[in-house]
């Protein structure tokens, strides 16, 4: 009755106003025309009985309305009007594009593969409620011609750090639909979980499929399980299971491509026959992220371990009709197979130069047999060590170069690089997210991803066959949590594989994503509502230091203070670059809707000193991973904080020495640069910094030497500023090494390699 009441006082022009269309991925033309289709019991679906290949389409069809109205369309009986699913040949839409007209009397989807009517199907199944509603169904009338950008539309889920359940693949594999992906990657074997059932092996699930339940335990801090605990955590698919997901996933468009990892992260398969290690000697299967002195690789130089593996892929190959066979291939500690006497010999038998040209014979020797049985290998990008397989396929997630490197040899690459397509990492500001393995992959970010490397030539291109997100689950132990970490970073990936480049819009997402967030909300699906650190940015423009800060929030306005007091919505409202003429702390919070959004305000410390703008001069190159905003970042003004991947720059296995010409002699009486320690990513204080003056800069005096204080065991992440005061002195160059600290302490997972160092900033008073 009160809904009645709320209806009929609603002014009438709002019932004549469009419904809006906010499809995700944004097609490639769409046109809203007047009217719309209401789907109804007079409403059948049709297909030509001549193509029968649209029945499961046609199901599906049927089967989804019913889930949201309990309507049962008919197919192919006649009735007043109707959805008619049609294949058709029509070059300019290629394999899984479609056209989809809607109009007052009818609704038709066309296109030349089943492929494209599934997606036709799908955009049309955007503009429909998300869950069971006895509203009506009601069709915007409308023109759409759809196709996708790119052939490899992928995600990724570990489903060995943790097991989820065949419902919880379906239920991902839906999201997967939904937003037109059409590779589901399947991560089922790794360290601490072997997840297929291999009818030869029964011990790789019986064994290998459950660990001693650490989950109270932080990944990294896991001990080796004991023989006297119990294996309780973990689980398995059967064939059984397989074989329907796959079918349930072809129903979608989705191929589905198993990751059978090999040669190294298979400590799970050793635990279960320990013939596969180079030591032979048994083991547990992993609880977390504690390798010490754990088998993890197959032996190389052991013939039985090939059989064993041929083996494994036969079933792998008579289960999954994927094209691709993922074979893993990445992070492989080849230690052991520098001590283990078959790995030796087989690198002198086969001709082999050392162990990177090992792992690539054990990858070629892999190849041979997947290419016998007509299908194709993909690998991590560290297959190109040693060599490259001949026909395979790269996974780039070291970055892109690795992606770059095999398009430039003639190989198909799928792009899935860390920055930004890792979902593992952070969404949001860390200070109010759950915990993640690391890195800030925001919405925007995905969004802003172009999966074609400028290095490459048009050619060159053809090779990238799309882009893949990939969800790591150390810290994913939950349902939930799986949907949070894909939700909605998916949606803008979608994006970045389907639409045309030039239909891209940033704000038009937003906009469009509202309306999915509140089928989420009705579906009860977790998500992350939004980044809404504010990011400060330091320029210099003129001589002159200025802040920027930007929101990526929708909607979202900055407010900030100067004085060190917390910002809220009586601060100051950013409106343009903040000058900095004094050293100063700058906070910032995100404001939507009057509310103020950040947990913790983002804040920057800004240092106004003599060096600042001035260029630096690096004996040692500086990583390329770690380059903050560019060359000058040491001297611009803004000092890192324990966020590592923002304003350090970062230098592994070498001294850090950087030079400044500060362009005039000027009176110096103190020099200072700030180090990060960060023991779990090895970032370590330098063991001394050194600081040297010099009028020429040829000739340098040195000024002072300052210890490290800080233990090289402890594990909070922590800034220290190494600072030399003097009384003043002449100089126009100034110099400072920081002393990188040779070997990781005992007990480290890196222990005795070099640490890295993270410096920021170089200041001159
Ligand atoms: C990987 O993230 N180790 C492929
Ligand atoms: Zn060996």
């Amino acid at each position: 009755m009160k809904y009645l009441l709320i209806v009929f006082f609603f002014p009438a022009f709002l019932f004549a106003q469009k419904k809006q269309i906010n499809i995700i991925p944004v097609p490639v033309s769409l046109q809203q025309t007047e009217g719309a289709f209401i789907i109804n019991e007079q409403t059948q679906i049709e297909f030509s009985t001549q193509s029968k290949q649209l029945q499961s389409a046609a199901n599906f069809l049927r089967n989804t309305i019913h889930e949201i109205s309990g309507l049962s369309l008919p197919i192919n009986k006649k009735a007043k009007q109707k959805i008619q699913l049609a294949l058709i040949k029509d070059a300019a839409i290629g394999e899984e594009g479609y056209q989809l007209i809607v109009s007052t009397n009818a609704i038709h989807i066309k296109a030349n593969t089943p492929a494209g009517i599934i997606y036709g199907m799908q955009t049309l199944l955007q503009t429909l409620p998300a869950v069971r509603t006895n509203a009506k169904l009601t069709v915007p009338c409308m023109q759409v011609t759809d196709y996708p950008r790119f052939k490899w539309r992928g995600m990724h889920l570990d489903v060995s750090r943790h097991f989820f359940g065949p419902n919880v693949i379906k239920q991902y594999l839906d999201l997967l639909a939904t937003y037109k992906f059409n590779t589901f990657h399947w991560h089922l074997v790794d360290d601490q979980g072997w997840r297929i059932e291999i009818k030869k092996y029964p011990a790789l699930t019986n064994t290998g499929a459950w660990r001693v339940d650490q989950t109270n335990l932080v990944w990294g801090s896991r001990p080796q399980a004991k023989e006297v605990e119990a294996p309780t955590y973990g689980g398995y698919y059967t064939q059984a299971q397989i074989k329907e997901i796959i079918a349930y996933a072809a129903e979608r468009n989705i191929s589905v491509v198993p990751e059978i990892e090999m040669p190294g992260h298979v400590a799970s398969a050793i635990a279960s026959y320990p013939f596969l290690s180079c030591t032979q000697q048994s083991q547990l299967p992993l609880t977390g992220g504690n390798y010490t002195n754990m088998a993890s690789n197959y032996c190389a130089g052991n013939d039985s371990v090939f059989h064993f593996l041929e083996d494994v892929l036969t079933e792998v190959i008579q289960l999954f009709p994927s094209k691709y066979i993922h074979i893993g291939g990445d992070e492989v500690d080849k230690t052991s197979w520098k001590k283990c006497a078959k790995c030796q010999q087989r690198i002198r038998k086969e001709n082999l130069k050392d162990e990177d040209e090992l792992q690539s014979y054990f990858i070629k020797r892999i190849e041979k047999f997947v290419t016998s049985k007509k299908r194709k290998i993909i690998g991590w990008d560290e297959i190109l060590e040693g060599g490259l397989a001949p026909d395979a396929t790269v996974m780039s997630w070291r970055g892109e170069a690795g992606g770059i490197a095999a398009a430039k040899m003639k190989h198909d690459v799928v792009m899935t690089p860390g920055n930004p397509v890792y979902f593992d990492h952070y969404q949001g500001d860390p200070a109010s997210e759950p915990i993640a393995i690391g890195g800030f992959n925001t919405l925007k970010k995905v969004y802003d991803y172009e999966p074609l490397p400028k290095e490459l030539s048009e050619t060159e291109a053809k090779y990238v066959l799309g882009a893949q997100a990939n969800l790591w689950t150390e810290y994913v132990t939950t349902p939930k949590q799986v949907e949070y970490m894909v939700l909605p970073r998916m949606l803008a990936l979608s994006e970045v594989l389907w639409s045309p480049t030039k239909m891209k819009d940033w704000v038009g997402f937003n906009e469009r994503l509202q309306q999915h967030f509140k089928g989420f909300d009705q579906r009860g699906l977790n998500y992350s509502k939004g980044n809404f650190k504010v990011d400060i940015k330091p320029i210099l423009k003129e001589g002159k230091l200025y802040a920027i800060l930007s929101t990526e929030a929708y909607k979202g306005q900055v407010y900030y203070t100067t004085n060190g007091d917390q910002p809220s919505i009586k601060s100051y409202l950013y409106e343009s670059p903040v000058e900095i003429n004094s050293s100063v702390t700058i906070k910032a919070a995100t404001v939507v809707n009057s509310e103020l959004k950040s947990v913790v305000p983002a804040e920057q410390q800004f240092a106004l000193h003599k060096a600042i703008g001035k260029k630096v001069n690096y004996t040692h190159p500086i990583s390329r991973y770690y380059m903050a905003d560019g060359p000058n970042s040491l001297t611009d003004g803004i000092k890192g904080t324990t966020a590592i991947n923002k304003f350090w720059h970062g230098i592994a296995a070498k001294d850090l020495i950087a030079t400044v010409d500060l362009e005039e002699e000027k009176n110096i009486q103190l020099l200072s640069l700030g180090c990060l320690q960060n023991y779990n990513d090895w970032i370590m204080m330098p063991e001394w910094v050194k600081f040297e003056v010099s009028l020429d800069g040829i000739h340098f005096t040195l000024v002072e030497t300052v210890a490290n204080t800080v233990s090289t065991n402890d594990k909070t992440a922590q800034i220290k500023n190494f600072t030399a005061s003097f009384s003043s002195m002449k100089a126009r160059f100034v110099r400072v090494t920081a002393k990188v600290l040779d070997q990781l302490p005992k007990g480290h997972s890196g222990e005795g390699k070099p640490a890295w160092i993270f410096a920021d900033e170089f200041i001159v008073e």
